[in-house]
This record gives structure tokens, sequence and C-alpha cells, in this order.
């Protein structure tokens, strides 16, 4: 019944969860590459799409994002699906040695199986480009790779992303997206000094993020300008990257507004603005939604 009403009272951003994704495996692998942000890393400025990315400056060193094209000596070609499910949700490499969180595995592993089939098939599809990858610079004893697994078994567990049934079908995907392959939590939370995400202070902004510059909070249960900004507010300025006050995003969000959020569906903005801003139904969004709102 609910879902009845639902589809009669909604507009026509509310066709099912994917619409604006593509109906073919393809598609959705390309959209779910936008989703997650991939070029963002793995291009560099001027360089050939996924072929190995730029810079990564962190407190431990820099990191060079690897090749993803599917050319079998350089990048990833070749891979079985069981080989990039293991790297995207276990951070598992195929010789069983561990990634770095630095690649956001922490947050991918949260994306359902059929996703990654998906996004594999697309990466697939892409030109080979032969790059070869560069050596990661980091300080000692970061560079030790064998440490990751002790850094994984103290603050590693699959993501795992559940279904709030009394919460919107909007809210749900804004869920998935903001903890799964958008991985926006991965910037906008708070991290302990070994580097992992403190849960306990969720989308709380973090003074030191990537490059060492300031990311805002995205919590409403907090003092900020952003606890403030209405669902359309963050609609607006994931899709063009303009904030309230005139001025546009920059940094590391600059990137995520070009490859992520203003490639999006409006359904998948409306979902993340909606799980951003808690699902209370605003003036703006009377329609449809608030029939299955939270609470
Ligand atoms: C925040 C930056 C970042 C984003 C976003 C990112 N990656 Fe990566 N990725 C990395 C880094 C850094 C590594 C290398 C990790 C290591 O060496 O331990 C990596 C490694 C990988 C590997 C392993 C490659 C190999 O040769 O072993 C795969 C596969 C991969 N990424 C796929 C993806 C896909 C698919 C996406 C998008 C859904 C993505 N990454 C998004 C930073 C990123
Ligand atoms: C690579 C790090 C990074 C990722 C990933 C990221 N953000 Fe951001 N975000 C930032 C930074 C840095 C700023 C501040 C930009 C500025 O001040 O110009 C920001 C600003 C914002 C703002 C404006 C908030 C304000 O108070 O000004 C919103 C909204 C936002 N991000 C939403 C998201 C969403 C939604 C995602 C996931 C799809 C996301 N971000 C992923 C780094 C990131």
């Amino acid at each position: 019944m609910r879902i009845v009403a639902l589809l009669l009272l909604c507009p026509l951003w509310a066709q099912p969860a994917l619409a604006g994704a593509g109906d073919t495996a393809l598609q959705r692998g390309e959209y779910l590459m936008h989703l997650g942000g991939c070029v963002s890393c793995h291009t560099e400025d001027g360089g050939e799409p996924l072929a190995g990315g730029r810079k990564m400056a962190t407190e431990f060193g820099d990191f060079y994002p690897p090749n993803i094209t599917p050319d079998a000596a350089t990048g990833i070609g070749g891979w079985s699906d069981a080989e990039f499910i293991a790297a995207m949700t276990r951070g598992i490499a195929p010789d069983g040695s561990h990634y770095y969180p630095s690649f956001p595995y922490t947050s991918y592993s949260g994306m359902t199986r059929e996703d990654l089939l998906d996004l594999k098939r697309y990466l697939d599809s892409r030109p080979a480009i032969q790059r070869l990858n560069r050596e990661h610079d980091l300080e000692f004893p970061y560079g030790l790779r064998a440490l990751l697994s002790l850094w994984k078994w103290l603050f590693f567990d699959p993501r795992v992303i559940e279904e709030r049934p009394r919460s919107s079908p909007l809210w749900n995907r804004g869920n998935y997206i903001v903890n799964g392959p958008g991985h926006c939590v991965e910037c906008h939370t708070p991290r302990n000094l070994f580097g992992a995400l403190d849960a306990d202070r969720h989308l709380q902004g973090n003074p030191r993020g990537p490059g060492g510059e300031a990311v805002p909070p995205l919590s409403r249960d907090q003092d900020s300008e952003f606890a403030g900004w209405s669902l359309d507010d963050i609609l607006f300025s994931l899709q063009t990257g303009m904030l309230p006050d005139g001025d546009f995003v920059g940094g590391s969000m600059g990137l995520v507004v070009d490859n992520t959020t203003s490639r999006l569906s409006e359904y998948d903005l409306r979902a993340i603005a909606t799980y951003l801003a808690g699902d209370k139904p605003t003036s703006s969004l009377r329609t449809g939604y608030s029939v299955t709102a939270r609470r």
C-alpha cells in the first residue's frame, strides 16, 4: 500500500531508485564510477582517465593511486570478479597483501555485490592504458605494508549498511551513498592518530582533512553553518558547487562536485540531502515522500 501511495503522490524524480543511472550493466557501472569518485583519485591532472593518479599528500606520506584500467601489465586487466570484490570490500590485493585505507575500501565495503559487479563490467570496458604505477613515498614505519594487517585487525570491519524499514526509501538510498560508494564519510569524519575514522563523531567534520585542509561537518546536531541549510540548499550545492552564500566549494570538494555530485541523478542528490537533513519534510518537499518519512 505504501509503495502505491508513494508512486501516486510522487513527482517524476521519485521513480525507482536508480532513475538516471541507466539500464544496462555498463551504464549502471559508469554511474557507479561517478558515484565512487574513482576518477578523482585515479586520474592525474591532464592524464588518461583511471590510468593512475596524482600525489595524495597525507600525514603518513604521499600516496600515488595506481592504474585501474584493464591493462594486463600495469593496470588491473585480468582480475577476476572475486579479486576485484576482495580489493573493494576487504582491502586485499590478489597477491594477498593489504591495501592502505587511503584507498577508501573502508566505505566501498558497504557496496552491494551487484553494484560492484556492474562497476567492474564498466572498468573492464575502458581502454587499457599502459602506465607504470609509482611507488608510494611513506614515512617510516608506514611503508611497511605488513603492518596493515595489524591496522585492519584494530580498525577495520567491512561496513554494513542496513536498510531501515521505518525510514523513507530516499533516506535509505542517501545512507547507502554517503556511507558506501559516495564515501562522503571518509573526509567529513575526524580520524584518530592511526588514521582510522572516529565512528563516534560520524560526519562531524575533520580539522585535518586531505592535504591538511579543514573539512566542515555535515551533521545537523552541531552548531555549524551547515546545520542551518535547507534540504534544497544542500541539493543545490551538490549539483552546482555553489553555497547558499554565493561562494563556491573549493579544495578536494571541488573534485567531488566535478566528478561525483554534479553527475548524479536528481533522485540521488535528493537522497543524499534527505539523509543529511534528517528526513524531516520541508515545505518544498511535501509531496510524496513524507508518506514514508521516518518517525
Ligand atoms: C581517495 C582516493 C581514492 C579513491 C576515491 C579511489 N581510490 Fe582506488 N586506490 C587509491 C589508492 C591510494 C590505492 C593504492 C592503495 C595501496 O597501495 O595500498 C588504490 C587502489 C585501488 C585498487 C587496487 C589496484 C592494484 O593495482 O592493486 C583498485 C582495484 C582500486 N583502487 C579501485 C578503485 C575504484 C573502482 C574506485 C572508485 C569506486 C576507487 N578505487 C576510488 C585511492 C583511491
Ligand atoms: C576528498 C574529501 C571529501 C569528500 C570525499 C567529500 N567532501 Fe564534502 N567537502 C570537503 C571539503 C574540503 C569541503 C570544504 C570545501 C570548501 O570549504 O571550499 C567540503 C564541503 C562540503 C559541503 C559544504 C558544507 C559547508 O558547510 O560549506 C557539503 C554539503 C559537502 N561537502 C557534501 C559532501 C557529500 C554529500 C559528499 C559525498 C558525496 C562529500 N562532501 C564528499 C571534502 C570532501
